[in-house]
């Protein structure tokens, strides 16, 4: 397998998703849905969609019946960053190397075209998908994206700021639902649509829950020691915000080692599928090394 042409392909599918199921920057009203598409549009690595589209290929789904499934994560992701740039947030003014959507437009503007974007994803999902299916997927991606994980998550990070006890467990607790949640929907999504077993799809998510802490933690790091023009954000910004990070917890070395056994663990359960998860594995590889 060439893990690069794979890659490419996939993130050449989603590109092509996101331009079909989107509403048309010109759909009135056109400042709104340009702010959605300007964001959307702006690039990203696609992590998340390319995850629930192998997920899919890993049970012999080759078509593109998990291609909504997957841009609807990449939607509500999307609405995540939007959000989590705003002023009141980490109030950042560069996302995916362009001027973030509050800077770009305007505030309000910002939050309406997250808000869609989160609404959107729900829409899609009820085009594409019907019966228990549906259920399913709703209910997955509603429960990642809720009070309980992903805006959960991004409640405890902003009540960690400037925090000198932040405990271990308040920082995983943090990591795990920011941004592990949305991974592990990811890779459940492509399952569901692949119509796996029950206990696969808990190894599904027992990966994703791995590879999403590692990701974070990776995120983290990189904040701490890449630059600005490399990531396309600001770096340094967790260390200005006195953010509760890995770093700060538990300084570079130590963060990099964790990052390397949540992988380690990720990689191990997706092998316990006993299918040819090739393109995962290195996909899981190259998410440790990367630097951006
Ligand atoms: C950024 O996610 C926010 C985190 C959860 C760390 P990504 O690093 O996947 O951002 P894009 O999609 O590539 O821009
Ligand atoms: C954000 O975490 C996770 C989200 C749910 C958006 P960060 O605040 O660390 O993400 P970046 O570094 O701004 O991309
Ligand atoms: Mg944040
Ligand atoms: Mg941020
Ligand atoms: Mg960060």
């Amino acid at each position: 397998m060439d893990f690069t042409a794979e890659l490419k392909r996939h993130v050449a599918r989603v590109e092509q998703g996101l331009d079909r199921y989107l509403p048309r920057a010109d759909t009135r009203p056109a400042r709104l849905h340009t702010a959605m598409r300007y964001s959307l549009e702006a690039g990203g690595k696609r992590l998340r969609p390319v995850l629930t589209l192998a997920a899919a290929e890993l049970f012999g789904v080759t078509d593109d019946s998990a291609l909504p499934a997957a841009v609807a994560i990449e939607c509500i992701h999307t609405y995540s960053l939007i959000h989590d740039d705003l002023p009141c947030m980490d109030n950042d003014d560069l996302r995916r190397g362009r001027p973030t959507a509050h800077k770009q437009f305007d505030e309000a503007t910002a939050l309406l075209a997250g808000d869609a974007l989160l609404t959107h994803a729900f829409v899609i999902l009820g085009e594409h998908y019907a019966g228990q299916l549906a259920a399913s997927l709703v209910r997955e991606l509603a429960d990642a994206a809720g009070s309980r994980r992903l805006i959960g998550g991004q409640m405890e990070d902003l009540l960690a700021e400037k925090k000198s006890d932040a405990t271990p467990a308040e920082l995983e607790f943090i990591h795990l639902n920011k941004t592990a949640a949305m991974i592990e929907a990811s890779l459940v999504l492509g399952g569901l649509v692949a119509g796996a077993s029950d206990d696969q799809i808990a190894t599904l998510r027992r990966a994703g829950r791995h590879l999403g802490l590692a990701f974070q933690i990776i995120d983290d790091i990189l904040d701490a020691t890449a630059d600005t023009a490399t990531l396309g954000k600001t770096a340094g910004k967790d260390a200005k915000a006195d953010k509760t990070t890995f770093v700060k917890l538990h300084g570079l070395e130590k963060s990099r080692n964790l990052a390397a056994m949540h992988t380690a663990s990720a990689l191990q359960e997706l092998k316990n599928i006993g299918k040819n998860c090739e393109f995962l594995l290195q996909l899981g590889e190259n998410m440790v090394a990367r630097s951006r």
